[in-house]
């Protein structure tokens, strides 16, 4: 599918690439000795004696991702003047996570294009995509442990536990369209924002910081899951494939209940109600539905109104850190949670 019509009154339309430069960009740039450690650990860590494994997952990496995670991990580490080095390992380990989900992930949902290139399911099948998945799960569990805290151990296989409870969890909201914004938030705080959460958490864990501060950390990163995955949702809708990197219109294929759909069917006709119905729940699709689906968004300001929720998280988020030190790393984070809703790509 090509690019989908930016659904209007949304998000602005972006500006030139080289134009502007964006918090997760100034936040990579500031850590960029420390990304570049991260990054050697994610190579070196890949490796197998069986070729499958660094040809496929090496596949994945080098195309690269926006490192999200690894940088808050390091953003929190750092925002606290920890500098020991654990954080790297741990923002390793935190991407292969993160990885292992994305080989899965797209295994499920049945998704072909992934960080601009053809996904490994498309590429390598089914098969060796959940496998190497399961390595890099493994390999992450590795570093968990040889970084030696048992809190860290601790925050870090919890949210690889959540994180496929909440996959898990969202098979069972698929192609039901009574699926209620509650219902919605739970898969998303387990599949997304727990991940993040950990992330930031165990910057501050590893800086020592006190319970309150850490507390303080991990919400911040749950709020900026929540925020980044709503947006993420939107953007399946009304993005360009092109900056995403990835197929638009995914989620109505497969007749996911993500935000914007749950939204339109609020106040939705009873003729509204059986386009749904069909589309979303028995997955008879024929063309032109994408292009309805996106006209009912626009009639009940579905978008507009799930960006809005996303700004509410963003503004909690940033309420979070208000204790926390006053640098600029910062403000990088209080300006990286409005980006997560307000991104293009
Ligand atoms: C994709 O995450 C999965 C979601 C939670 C939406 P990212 O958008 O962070 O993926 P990469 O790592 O940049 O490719
Ligand atoms: C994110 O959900 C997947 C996980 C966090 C495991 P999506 O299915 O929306 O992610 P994309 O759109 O495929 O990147
Ligand atoms: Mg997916
Ligand atoms: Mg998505």
């Amino acid at each position: 599918m090509k690019q989908l019509q930016t659904v209007s009154g949304t998000k602005a339309a972006p500006p030139p690439r080289a134009a502007q430069t964006s918090p997760l960009e100034r936040l990579s740039q500031a850590l960029k000795g420390d990304l570049a450690s991260v990054n050697a650990i994610i190579l070196d860590r890949m490796q197998s004696d069986i070729p499958l494994i660094p040809q496929l997952a090496g596949h994945l990496i080098a195309a690269g991702g926006k490192r999200i995670r690894p940088v808050m991990t390091l953003a929190s580490a750092a925002l606290f003047g920890y500098d020991g080095g654990r954080q790297h390992k741990l923002a390793a380990c935190v991407e292969f996570i993160h990885t292992a989900t994305l080989l899965h992930d797209d295994v499920v949902d049945e998704s072909d294009q992934r960080r601009g290139k053809a996904s490994a399911n498309a590429l390598f099948g089914n098969e060796a995509a959940v496998l190497v998945g399961d390595f890099l799960f493994s390999r992450s569990f590795q570093l968990m442990v040889e970084d030696g805290s048992l809190d860290v151990l601790r925050i870090l296989s919890n949210a690889a536990a959540v994180i496929a409870e909440g996959e898990v969890l969202q098979l069972s909201t698929a192609n039901n369209i009574e699926t209620t914004e509650e219902q919605y938030l739970d898969v998303i705080s387990a599949k997304t924002a727990e991940l993040f959460a950990a992330a930031c958490e165990v910057g501050a864990v590893v800086a020592g910081r006190d319970p309150a501060e850490c507390r303080a950390m991990r919400e911040y990163g749950a709020y900026l899951g929540l925020a980044f995955q709503i947006s993420d949702d939107v953007l399946d809708y009304a993005a360009s494939e092109e900056l995403l990197g990835k197929s638009l219109g995914d989620d109505f294929k497969e007749g996911k209940m993500t935000l914007p759909v749950i939204k339109a069917l609020k106040n939705a006709t009873p003729e509204e109600k059986a386009f749904w119905e069909r589309c979303m729940g028995a997955l008879e699709q024929k063309d032109g539905d994408l292009a309805q689906a996106v006209r009912l968004f626009e009639r009940h300001n579905a978008i507009g109104r799930s960006l809005e929720q996303a700004r509410g998280y963003a503004k909690k988020g940033i309420q979070l850190l208000k204790d926390l030190p006053q640098n600029a790393l910062r403000k990088d984070l209080e300006d990286l949670i409005v980006f997560a809703v307000e991104r293009q790509y």
